[in-house]
């Protein structure tokens, strides 16, 4: 059983940084930044919460849906970022849209979290025969959890949300979802309550600098590398159990971290990066916002049409990896 994608929705706030903005509290300089990741700008959250960006981005989805709120079943959000430890943010959209049906939950696996949370949608889709609409939601505002004077980590990351709304459907689908949780180390922010000290002593802090608790801290090179290995390995993996191929694919759609990640990855396809949807260089890494940002904007420039092949494709935190393949 597949899925269709009826809709897609987005919020982007409007406040931008540019890379020449950084410079006023680090070392670094627009072309360091644009060689390096690609990256030439990102949206910052100023006054919007997290849930209010994937509030928005589900209301555009459901109004260009044009389903009724009751049939909602489900909403999932996959935000790493929420800004409360309870309730989910996925409840709180669920009473800013009206979606007064659905069961609600958060679902955390970070940079991989839209492909984990779309591919559980599936499931649920497939073993509850009551459902007819779930809405994914994926609401990251990373900014509040940077520290804007480490360089390696501040230039990164953008704030914003996007979502989609699918139904069941017999459409070509496939997946796979993967973890390294021994890289779990290499991509952290801790959670604000102290950890018991057993704990702090453990192997897990080896290679961070101190940090406040819930400041992002990573393994940049780690990471890069775990990266260049997971996102290939990811497609291949889901592809291998519908028995496709990289030429079969008419748009890859991948984490947006850095674009020489996504070029390395081209590469080994053997396909050109024209067959790449890149927002990276606009939004930056906007967590598990940055696959369906990527993919309602290659919908709305009419670049991605019905009936084509889509791969998304995600890697992050954790270490999570997972690749869907579907037909728009
Ligand atoms: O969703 C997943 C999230 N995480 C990631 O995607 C991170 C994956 N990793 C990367 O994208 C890359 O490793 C980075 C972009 C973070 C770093 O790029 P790199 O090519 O691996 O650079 P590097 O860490 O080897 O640093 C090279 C130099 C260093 O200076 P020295 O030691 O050679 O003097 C860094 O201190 O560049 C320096 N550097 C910077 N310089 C200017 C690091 N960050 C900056 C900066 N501006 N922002």
């Amino acid at each position: 059983m597949g899925i269709n994608i009826l809709s897609t929705g987005c919020y982007v706030p409007e406040q931008r940084l540019k890379n020449d903005d950084f410079k006023k509290f680090i070392d670094t300089s627009d072309e360091w930044i644009r060689t390096r990741t690609g990256i030439m700008e990102r949206p910052m959250a100023g006054w919007e919460p997290c849930w209010y960006m994937g509030a928005k981005a589900a209301e555009q989805a459901v109004q260009r849906a044009g389903i009724s709120r009751d049939d909602i079943g489900l909403i999932i959000s996959c935000t790493i970022t929420s800004d409360f430890l309870t309730p989910s943010m996925a409840s709180v959209i669920q009473r800013e849209i009206n979606a007064p049906n659905a069961a609600a939950f958060d679902l955390n696996a970070a940079c991989s979290g839209f492909v984990y949370a779309l591919d559980t949608a599936r499931r649920f889709l497939e073993t509850d025969d009551s459902l007819k609409y779930v809405l994914v939601v994926a609401n990251e505002a990373l900014s509040r959890f940077l520290d804007f004077k480490d360089r390696t980590t501040s230039i990164l990351f953008g704030d914003g949300a996007a979502a989609v709304i699918v139904e069941r459907s017999d459409k070509l689908y496939s997946s796979h979802l993967a973890s390294d949780g021994t890289g779990a180390k290499y991509l952290c922010a801790r959670n604000l309550s102290p950890a018991p000290e057993i704990a702090v002593e453990t192997d897990f802090n080896d290679g961070f600098p101190e940090k406040p608790p819930h400041q992002l801290v990573h393994d940049g090179k780690e990471v890069y590398k775990f990266a260049t290995k997971a996102l290939p390995k990811s497609f291949e993996l889901a592809a291998a159990k519908i028995g496709i191929s990289s030429d079969d694919i008419d748009w890859f759609i991948p984490h947006q971290a850095n674009v020489r990640i996504i070029e390395t990855a081209a590469k080994k396809f053997g396909v050109s990066m024209d067959r790449f949807i890149i927002t990276l260089d606009h939004f930056g890494n906007t967590s598990s916002a940055s696959i369906p940002l990527a993919l309602n904007e290659g919908i709305e420039k009419c670049l991605i049409k019905r009936g084509q092949k889509l791969a998304l494709i995600g890697f992050g935190a954790g270490l999570t990896y997972g690749g869907i393949i579907l037909e728009y």
